[in-house]
């Protein structure tokens, strides 16, 4: 039995808005594996960023829980620990946004070995040497601004303040996205030799479904603050089962005539996503879904396991009665 470090449990965080309650996580479970590399993947709006944001403790959940390392961390909202900010960590989609501009990359990198004292004032400037060197940037860029490097390596940077505090989870939310396609490659596979060399826990979040095939030991499928599907990631390219996941992956090009053969034909994206205020009644992909029924539309389908470590959300599947464990 692998070690769990983070379970998320019924998690739900509602924005009340002038419009109406905006459900940007609604009810949402699943566990991530020590050492792993979890993958969230979903349309923008579908939540991810919120979720990531309930984790690390920026919000407080609406209902629910998060447990890390078996400890249940939403209920001390405000109050975490600090031993808990230094354990889990967060890199942002935008570096240019999340680094202060008016700091050098040694005042921003300085910061957190300070906080958590990480690091004495003797030994600070090594510190940032090597958190530099860990990012392959050479030990001088300690002295530049944000503004005088690339996208590329402010996110180095970022991902440098992040792991200063020698994290166990880091959660990536679409870490590569704002990036030139130049450098996404370059980043994934710093993050990938990281994560080998330092033990880390990845919650991966991104849109692009393609990048999880080489990255992620497991992939979650989020569509409008629910989750539809959750399969190891060989399962989940080889067998997947869900309306909303077949539409996604037959958008994404192919690697190999094996997958050629497995590949949903092209399924036409239809709709819109419905509005998170306005979530229609029944399954929340009914309005777009190719295969809906009559039932689609009044009852909301429970998440059922289908196979080992596999669960779907689907009526499709409705024999498989059994209601999954969180996976
Ligand atoms: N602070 C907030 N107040 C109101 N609505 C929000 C807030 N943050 C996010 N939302 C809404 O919640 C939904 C999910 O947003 P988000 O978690 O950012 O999705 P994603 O990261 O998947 O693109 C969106 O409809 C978004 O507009
Ligand atoms: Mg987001």
């Amino acid at each position: 039995m692998t070690d769990t470090i983070l379970v998320v449990d019924k998690l739900k965080k509602y924005f009340p808005t002038k419009r109406g309650t905006v459900k940007a996580v609604d009810n949402i479970s699943f566990s991530v594996a020590t050492g792993e590399t979890m993958g969230l993947v979903g349309e923008s709006g579908s939540g991810k960023t919120t979720t990531a944001q309930c984790v690390v403790g920026i919000y407080p959940p609406t209902d629910g829980e998060i447990r890390f390392k078996g400890q249940a961390v939403s209920k001390v909202f405000g109050k975490r620990p600090k031993s808990l900010k230094q354990e889990i960590r967060i890199v942002f989609q935008d570096p240019g946004s999340s680094l202060n501009p008016k700091r050098s990359i040694k005042q921003i990198l300085s910061v957190p070995l300070k906080v958590h004292r990480v690091a004495t004032k003797k030994d600070n400037l090594t510190k940032i040497k090597s958190l530099l060197e860990m990012v392959e940037l050479p030990p001088e860029y300690m002295y530049k601004y944000p503004r005088a490097i690339g996208g590329g390596e402010k996110q180095m940077v970022a991902i440098a303040r992040a792991l200063a505090t020698n994290p166990s989870l880091v959660l990536l939310d679409e870490p590569t996205s704002a990036l030139d396609v130049s450098v996404q490659g370059k980043i994934i596979n710093l993050l990938m030799k990281l994560q080998q060399d330092l033990n880390l826990t990845y919650l991966f979040i991104t849109h692009d479904l393609s990048l999880m095939r080489n990255v992620a030991s497991r992939v979650a499928i989020m569509y409008l603050g629910k989750l539809c599907e959750i399969a190891p990631t060989v399962e989940f390219f080889q067998n997947p089962t869900h309306p909303y996941t077949k539409m996604l992956l037959s958008a994404i090009p192919v690697v190999s005539q094996e997958e050629k053969a497995l590949k949903p034909t092209k399924i036409a994206s239809r709709g819109e996503i419905p509005s998170p205020v306005n979530v229609p009644p029944g399954c929340s992909f009914h309005s777009r879904c190719p295969e809906k029924m009559d039932m689609c539309a009044q009852d909301d389908p429970v998440m059922v396991e289908i196979g080992e470590g596999h669960v779907t959300r689907c009526h499709l599947f409705a024999e498989a009665k059994t209601t999954a464990p969180i996976a």
